[in-house]
């Protein structure tokens, strides 16, 4: 059977709008209940982490997702324990395939930024 015009445009369209439905809005900090600290840390990771890490999956980029990362008592890629004092060292020193960040954030930024991954 052939297909009318109209009937493979609307096929064309709902494959389109199922795809575009599979890309999550950004939430706003508001949304997501930051709090001035947690706001700045999430700057912080949208400037250095965000293009490895995903912060709201677990789905890898680079980086591993970092969704639920303080939650289990090990980080899940590193095996490290997931703590303040091992995660500090990981963006202060790095990682083989991961830059340190000890030239670039500052003490109160790290506390900003540890406090934002505690959210996810
Ligand atoms: C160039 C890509 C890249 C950037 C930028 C980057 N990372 Fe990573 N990160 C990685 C890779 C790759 C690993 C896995 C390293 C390993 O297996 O040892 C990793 C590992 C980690 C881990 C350990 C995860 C686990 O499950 O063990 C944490 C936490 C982390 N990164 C946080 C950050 C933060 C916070 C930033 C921003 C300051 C950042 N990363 C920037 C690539 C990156």
């Amino acid at each position: 059977m052939i297909w009318p015009r109209s009937a493979l445009l609307m096929t064309a369209l709902a494959l389109v709008s199922l795809v575009a439905c599979d890309v999550e809005r950004r939430k706003s900090d508001a949304e997501l209940g930051l709090n001035p600290q947690q706001s700045r840390g999430r700057k912080i990771y949208d400037n250095y982490c965000d293009r490895c890490h995903r912060p709201y999956s677990t789905k890898g980029k680079k980086g591993p997702g970092l969704k639920g990362m303080f939650a289990h008592q090990y980080l899940p890629q590193t095996g490290l324990p997931a703590n303040d004092e091992r995660v500090s060292d990981i963006i202060m020193h790095g990682r083989p395939d991961m830059p340190g960040y000890s030239q670039v954030l500052s003490a109160q930024d790290l506390q900003d930024l540890l406090a934002y991954l505690h959210t996810l």
